[in-house]
């Protein structure tokens, strides 16, 4: 289980306590935090689960791929040296902490 922050774009934020082997995004997704819209259902294609990991983060998360990085270029907010795509970030107790900001837009 780990604690994820989502901070939203006006300030405020959602913390949720995500068990694996869901994903940053599913967890949003199962606990009603808003701007996190999955379209593909985390099959890395629609770009709509978009976030920025938080810039001070040192917790361990994967590699991007390429699949990842290309939709990276089509997402409707800017996108960032942090960002990634909440359904490629699998949820363990390595990221216990994690704090990502949820971007203006994801469509
Ligand atoms: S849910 Fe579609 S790219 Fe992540």
């Amino acid at each position: 289980m780990a604690k994820i922050t989502y901070k939203h774009p006006d300030g405020t934020e959602t913390v949720v306590e995500v068990t694996a082997p869901n994903t940053v995004m599913r967890g949003a997704k199962l606990n009603g935090v808003e701007g996190i819209v999955a379209q593909c259902g985390g099959s890395a294609q629609c770009g709509t689960c978009h976030v920025y990991v938080d810039e001070g983060n040192t917790l361990p998360l994967p590699e991007m791929h390429e699949a990842e990085d290309d939709v990276l270029y089509g997402t409707a907010s800017e996108r960032r040296p942090t960002s990634r795509l909440s359904c490629q970030l699998p949820v363990s107790e390595a990221i216990d902490g994690l704090v990502v900001h949820l971007p203006p837009t994801q469509t």
